[in-house]
């Protein structure tokens, strides 16, 4: 048994990552226990991109956060390509949401209106402007422009967090946490299959997992199994991110394009690669962008988002549990979310008060619904 750590971190996974790295920044000696390896789940399989706006269906806190996540970025992957020298190819190249029917192009006009309102850049784009920048995409009824969100190499950004960690932190790979005790409120005891650590601030950041290890999270946090492809245009490819219903086609600096993705919230932790996935997303790329009919397919994937009761996180420290925190249900978003949630965690730790639009992720707010407990 140890105690030689002020924190342990549970869960190699973004979130769990850039808190750790951000927590051992300041000064403290941070564990970070990973089941598996680093990345080694949803993370990794992002399609990696940055859609604060895009991601969010109406003003309010989410959507602050989102932008306020995305505001971040520049400064945490200088820092982390600082510290590790790999570049995460953070793109700033802006979202189409595509109109391909007039009620479609009607919708997002007022889609446009109320981001502008709440503090994002918008811009309707004719479908003659669309087909000018874009000649890949179907012919359409304009599209919605996100000049301001963008995309970063999922799996770079967690080569480099995994770099930055095993730098600063003290990270056990294959080391399973499976049980979180307190006897006084005070210390926490967090086992693993073979070991003990003492403490006295945890954070748990275990995506679809969390329940595994917080059984009060169970029915809340679940995993929503998603599927992915990827495809090598033959010639000419898409500039931007396009973005039609709940198809995504994201543009990659090596070349490929990522089509993402299903949501099948019944699908457990099953890790099938489906045949009849693939089908709905090569067909829905066609239907998108013609113009990669042609394309090479690459490859297909899988990944379990956490999802939660309302699609949005839980961040911050757990009532009747002084020091245990939660970073979890972070659904779509986990890259996009990863810079804001660490610093969310540092405050909560540090006990400093939140901006009013953080409080709405807080564990608190469902708290009347049912004990959350350890
Ligand atoms: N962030 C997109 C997705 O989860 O499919």
């Amino acid at each position: 048994m140890t105690d030689a750590f002020d924190v342990i971190v549970i869960g190699g996974g973004v979130i769990g990552m850039s808190s750790a790295w951000r927590l051992a920044g300041t000064g403290r000696r941070v564990l970070l226990l990973e089941r598996d390896r680093t990345g080694a789940e949803a993370s990794s399989a992002a399609a990696g991109m940055l859609g604060a706006q895009l991601e969010t269906s109406s003003p309010g806190p989410f959507f602050q956060l989102c932008l306020e996540s995305r505001s971040l970025y520049q400064n945490y992957v200088d820092e982390l390509r600082e510290e590790t020298g790999v570049d995460a190819q953070l793109n700033h190249n802006g979202i189409y949401q595509l109109a391909l029917t007039e009620t479609e192009a009607h919708a997002l006009q007022r889609r446009m209106e109320w981001q502008i309102q709440a503090g994002g850049r918008a811009q309707f784009l004719s479908s003659r402007e669309v087909y000018e920048s874009e000649p890949l995409v179907a012919r359409n009824f304009g599209a919605l422009y996100l000049p301001d969100d963008g995309n970063i190499h999922a799996p770079l950004l967690i080569r480099a967090l995994s770099l930055a960690v095993k730098r600063t932190c003290t990270v056990l790979e294959g080391a399973e946490a499976i049980s979180i005790v307190t006897h006084n409120s005070l210390d926490y005891t967090v086992s693993t299959h073979s070991e003990k650590y003492v403490t006295r601030t945890v954070v748990v950041a275990t995506g679809a997992w969390a329940p595994h290890l917080l059984p009060s999270l169970t029915g809340r946090i679940r995993p929503v199994k998603g599927q992915l492809l990827s495809i090598r245009p033959r010639r000419a490819t898409l500039q931007r991110t396009i973005f039609h219903h709940h198809t995504y086609l994201v543009p990659k600096r090596d070349g490929t394009i990522v089509v993402g993705a299903t949501e099948d919230k019944e699908a457990g932790f099953n890790r099938d690669v489906r045949a009849d996935a693939v089908q709905y997303l090569l067909d829905s790329a066609q239907q998108v962008a013609p113009g990669l009919s042609d394309a090479v397919f690459v490859r297909s994937w899988i990944g379990h988002r956490p999802g939660s009761e309302d699609a949005h996180p839980w961040i911050g420290e757990l009532a009747e549990s002084p020091q245990l925190h939660v970073a979890v249900g972070h659904f779509r978003n986990g890259i996009l979310l990863a810079p804001v949630t660490a610093n969310m965690l540092l405050d909560s730790i540090e006990r400093r008060p939140w901006p009013v639009h953080w409080q709405a992720f807080h564990p608190a707010r469902v708290s009347h619904e049912g004990e959350v407990t350890i």
